[in-house]
């Protein structure tokens, strides 16, 4: 699949629902972001600061998603999600270039996320675009197996 097969919008309230169910849906895998199950669907989508969300949609249907959140200082954080079924097509390539521009258009500096050591894809995925790792957190986040897992701090200088 070319990646311009898939369209890459800013989130409208028409896609809450979606999202809820692909935060639940990846919450489910375990292993690339904090959240675990169960996860409220309707909550989330409800809960969902649709501020500079983007989605990434085919054939109308989203199927991945980026979002920043901006402090006050500067800086955004990232958090990102592709549909499994979607992954490795680059659809999470165009979601981190697209929020760059984005992030530059409105005089943000920096860029930062956390990522879980083990996410080779994620991590491969933001080298690509200059992302550098500052930081590494032990044993930070208590998962609900009882295991402690490491977080690495990533930023970009935009
Ligand atoms: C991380 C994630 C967003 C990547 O999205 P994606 O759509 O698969 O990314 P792309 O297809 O654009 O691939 C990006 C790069 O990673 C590489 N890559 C993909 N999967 C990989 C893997 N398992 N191991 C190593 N590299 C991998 C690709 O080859 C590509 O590099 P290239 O352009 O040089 O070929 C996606 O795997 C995901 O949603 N994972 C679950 C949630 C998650 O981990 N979110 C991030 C939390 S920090």
């Amino acid at each position: 699949m070319a990646p311009e097969a898939v369209e890459i919008r800013p989130a409208q309230d028409g896609d809450r629902h979606a999202l809820g169910l692909l935060f639940a849906a990846v919450a489910e895998e375990r292993d690339g972001i904090a959240a675990e199950p169960p996860i409220d669907v309707e909550r989330r989508a409800a809960s969902w600061d649709l501020d500079h969300t983007l989605v990434a949609l085919s054939d109308g249907e989203v199927v991945g998603v980026i979002y920043v959140i901006d402090s006050n200082f500067g800086f955004g954080e990232i958090a990102m999600m592709v549909a499994a079924r979607w992954r490795g097509r680059g659809v999470g390539t165009a979601l981190v270039a697209a929020a760059i521009d984005s992030a530059r258009a409105r005089g943000l500096h920096k860029l930062a996320l956390s990522v879980f050591p083990h996410n080779e894809a994620a991590m491969v995925l933001y080298r690509k675009f200059g992302f550098v790792e500052e930081d590494r957190r032990t044993k930070h986040l208590r998962r609900d197996s009882g295991e402690l897992w490491d977080l690495i701090d990533m930023g970009l200088l935009l």
